[in-house]
């Protein structure tokens, strides 16, 4: 237990920390890669180039001392982000480092404002939150390693199938090198994928929603692939997926995370832009197999026929949920679009579109897509009186509109 000194010295520099915030992030992960090269292959370049995200490990610090006395009330927030960290295979000696680097990095803003009086009550508050966190991810590896056809750390799957679903996306079927059983999963879940991509110097983690139901021999992922113009190590990591053919091997950690329909009989409405649609197929995919008779409204985004992914699957889908209402929206539909008549509406997801498809304002909301098309979902739906707590939304990167998918 931390002394009340010491607890007081956390509270009173969490805001001045939060003031120097970026700059201590920035100066974390200087020190972190010059010492630690490797850990390179484990963080994401991407997020590093674009600032994105390079903040909530820090920031989750800060907000976990907030709360030093009473850990218990985070542990939900630990359990999420330790789902992540499982994923990406974060073990118990990689603490001590991301700590040693965090307070240099602190020192280092900080100067001479930073006693050793204050470094070593960080010090001690960092090492109980990272112990509640090596604790929860204990648990998620043995689970993961303990469920029928889990598995810890990573594990070689063949590519088995792939099949175009748009002018951008492409399905890949998985399927484990050594013909054992593969871990159920809930949809709405992601499998990490570890790729050497050439041009990158390091080994990259990359996430991507199962998009098929589970207790199948295979996993089925679908990747969006960022076109020329995009430079970015995230266009090269998609390119390079785009890259591989049936018969080529991947290594994949078991599937993750908490975007998670709940198995209920509450209305349901789906909205998706572009890639966003992965983890709905998913869902819709599984509810069909159990002959489900929920309420769904789905409606999905995209700039147009070329690049909307699951067309065919998703009318199949349409007949086999009988309470399935299916709407698609086109931002720019082409002239075979508008002679072939697969949209229903022109433009974008709007109050109207939603009416008319019967969606229920009582019922829960799920949005999954670029983070623009999100933003603009979550002001429309709360604009209609939807509560905030039924909106469930998970962010998809790296595009930063739906124009190109
Ligand atoms: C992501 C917190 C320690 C590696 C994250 C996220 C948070 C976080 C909030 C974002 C989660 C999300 O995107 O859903 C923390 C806290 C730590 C800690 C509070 C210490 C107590 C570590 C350690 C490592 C690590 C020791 C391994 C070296 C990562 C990586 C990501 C991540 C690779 C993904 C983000 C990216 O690649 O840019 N962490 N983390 N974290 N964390 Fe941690």
């Amino acid at each position: 237990m931390l002394q009340e000194k010491t607890i007081a010295i956390i509270k009173a520099t969490v805001p001045v920390l939060e003031v120097h915030g970026e700059a201590i992030t920035r100066r974390f992960y200087e020190r972190l890669f010059e010492a630690h090269p490797e850990l390179l292959n484990v963080f994401n370049i991407n997020n590093q180039r674009q600032g994105r995200q390079q903040a909530a490990l820090a920031n989750a610090v800060y907000a976990a001392a907030v709360h030093i006395e009473k850990l218990d009330t985070i542990i939900p927030v630990v359990k999420q982000i330790g789902a992540k960290h499982r994923s990406l295979g974060v073990l118990p000696a990689h603490y001590p480092i991301v700590g040693e680097h965090l307070l240099g990095a602190m020192r280092d803003v900080l100067q001479e404002n930073a006693t050793d009086e204050i470094i070593s009550a960080w010090a001690e508050a960092y090492g109980i939150i990272a112990q509640a966190f090596i604790d929860v991810e204990k648990e998620l590896y043995e689970a993961a390693a303990e469920q029928p056809g889990g598995w810890e750390g990573l594990r070689s799957f063949r590519i088995t199938r792939r099949i175009k679903e748009s002018d951008v996306i492409d399905s890949f079927y998985l399927e484990p090198l050594d013909q054992k059983s593969i871990a159920a999963f809930q949809p709405g879940q992601y499998l990490t994928l570890q790729l050497k991509a050439p041009g990158v110097d390091y080994a990259q983690m990359r996430h991507y929603s199962l998009s098929d139901s589970p207790n199948k021999s295979y996993y089925r992922i679908s990747v969006k692939r960022e076109d020329e113009r995009d430079t970015t190590p995230g266009g090269l990591i998609s390119r390079y997926i785009h890259s591989l053919s049936v018969g080529d091997t991947v290594e994949v950690a078991a599937p993750a995370g908490e975007f998670i329909i709940p198995e209920n009989t509450q209305p349901l409405t789906l909205l998706s832009g572009g890639v966003g649609m992965t983890p709905f197929m998913s869902y819709m995919n599984t509810a069909a197999d159990q002959a489900s008779e929920r309420h769904i409204v789905w409606i999905h985004a995209a700039l147009n026929g070329d690049v909307h992914a699951f067309a065919e699957e998703s009318e199949q889908l349409a007949e086999r949920l009988t309470h399935l209402t299916k709407r698609v929206v086109y931002e720019r539909p082409t002239d075979r679009d508008e002679r072939d008549k697969q949209f229903d509406a022109k433009g974008y997801i709007t109050a109207d579109v939603l009416r008319e498809a019967g969606f229920h304002p009582e019922g829960l909301f799920f949005i999954c897509g670029p983070e623009p098309f999100m933003r603009a979902m979550y002001h429309l739906l709360t604009k209609l009186g939807v509560k905030q707590e039924n909106i469930t939304f998970e962010f998809f990167g790296p595009a930063s509109s739906i124009e190109a998918q």
